[in-house]
């Protein structure tokens, strides 16, 4: 019997992707197999986020249940953004754990599995952070990521210390991860970066000047790409060139994440976004009136330390004007190693959870009136995933969720589907052959 791997992952989709490279490493180099049963796995890895405190609480009540659960010589690993941040300190509160493997180590993973307590947490850069074997957990969709690290410093966000400084990866070597993947049938390319369009400022040696567009422009020439999108994209960074290259380009999805963080200039200054309400509005109005059917997603925070009533209602105000088809909220929650964690006039809780409330509320409210305008409608699906009772889920060019009911047959293509119910977030529908 093979030796077997049990992996959580939590977080984002850059997390996502390194999963993907450590499970390449696993099955490659030490003949390992997935196991969806814990009980019977070799080796328990949890691949885990820092970003927000309560998730960081959790993880050492939930390694604490692997131990128990877990079969006799069965090995534990902490891997992710909260191994970054915490090292040495995971084994000295869970003694039980057998190695620690930061966000950025994870080409490691085969090393650190022979070496007793291990602690890899290093953040500077070395070239084999990106060279790694072939594993995909979609047949039809491929990760691909084109920076590591995050070089803006903003001020409630840890991931710059646990993911280190940001570096490029080289634009050849993108084209040729993509070219592989797409023509083994991965028709969408998923771009992935802490701030994707910043792309290019940095590589780690000699490489010709390019930015995010012209990124995008090479990998849209790649024939069987079909689909290109991309996450996270920083507001800042959105100049004309890459919105026209966005309008203009129809293999990239027109669904664009612009996450806001606030709407109040004041506190945009306080978390150095480095753009303030106006220029996000203006983004976002010209993006709007060069893709009409373009949805934009965004994420917020509100009770940001010195945010006040009136700088709340700036975020309320642009979330009227934008209009958003998809919004990420969350309270905010002081981390380490942040110049906001120390700002003065924190805001009490009670005070964040109401204005969380108020503004998810709010966007139902926006999400029931937006949804009628999409019965009836046709638009192209790319069939991706199974789902019980006889559907297939997949989603539009523009990131909505729609199901119909069908079979394999359908998985892997781009298929013309008619909406006929709908909810916030999915769709219902029928092929229209
Ligand atoms: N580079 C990514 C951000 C990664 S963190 C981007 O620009 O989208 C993902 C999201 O978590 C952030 O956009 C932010 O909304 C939220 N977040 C980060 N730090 C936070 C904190 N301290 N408290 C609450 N939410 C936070
Ligand atoms: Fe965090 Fe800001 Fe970078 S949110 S990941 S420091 S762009």
């Amino acid at each position: 019997m093979g030796k077997k791997f049990y992996i959580e992952t939590l977080g984002c989709a850059m997390n996502v992707r390194d999963s993907e490279h450590m499970i390449a490493e696993l099955t490659r180099k030490e003949g390992y197999e997935a196991t969806d049963r814990l009980e019977e796995a070799d080796l328990i890895l949890i691949n885990t986020c820092s970003v927000r405190e309560k998730p960081v609480n959790k993880l050492f009540s939930e390694i604490g249940v692997f131990n128990k659960r877990k079969k006799e010589g069965a090995k534990i690993g902490v891997c992710g953004c909260t191994a970054s941040h915490l090292g040495e300190e995971i084994i000295k509160r869970a003694p039980f754990v057998d190695f620690v493997l930061g966000a950025r180590n994870v080409s490691k993973i085969t090393q650190v599995l022979h070496t007793p307590k291990a602690v890899e947490v290093d953040i500077d850069y070395d070239e084999s952070q990106y060279a790694f074997g072939e594993f995909r957990s979609s047949p039809f969709k491929a990760y691909v990521n084109i920076s590591i690290g995050c070089d803006k410093q903003c001020t409630f966000c840890i991931v710059p210390h646990t993911r280190g400084d940001e570096v490029s990866i080289p634009a050849d070597l993108l084209v040729q991860e993509a070219r592989k993947a797409a023509q083994s049938g991965a028709k969408e390319i998923f771009l992935l970066g802490q701030n994707v369009n910043n792309y290019g400022r940095r590589f780690s040696g000699e490489h010709p000047k390019m930015n995010f567009t012209d990124l995008l422009r090479r990998i849209s020439e790649i024939e069987e790409v079909e689909r290109i999108r991309f996450t996270s994209p920083h507001p800042l960074h959105m100049d004309d060139e890459f919105l026209e290259e966005f309008a203009r380009n129809p293999k990239i999805c027109k669904s664009m994440h612009m996450p806001l963080q606030s709407g109040s200039s004041r506190i945009l200054k306080a978390m150095k976004r480095g753009y303030t309400k106006e220029w996000f509005l203006d983004r976002a109005a010209k993006l709007r009136a060069m893709v009409p059917d373009v949805s934009i997603s965004t994420d917020i925070i509100v009770a940001f330390p010195g945010e006040s009533d009136e700088d709340f209602e700036d975020t309320m105000d642009v979330i009227e004007q934008v209009r958003f088809e998809q919004i990420f909220s969350f309270k905010y929650s002081p981390r380490p190693l942040t110049p906001a964690k120390d700002y003065e006039g924190q805001v009490p809780d009670e005070v964040g959870s109401e204005r969380l409330a108020r503004l998810q509320a709010r966007h139902n409210e926006m999400l029931d009136e937006m949804k009628s305008g999409r019965i009836g409608k046709v638009y192209e699906v790319y069939f991706e995933e199974l789902r019980p009772g006889g559907k297939v889920a997949g989603r539009t060019d523009n990131n909505w969720l729609v199901q119909v009911e069908g079979s394999e047959e359908l998985l892997g293509r781009i298929v013309p589907v008619k909406i006929t119910e709908t909810n916030r977030l999915s769709s219902q529908g029928v092929v229209v052959a």
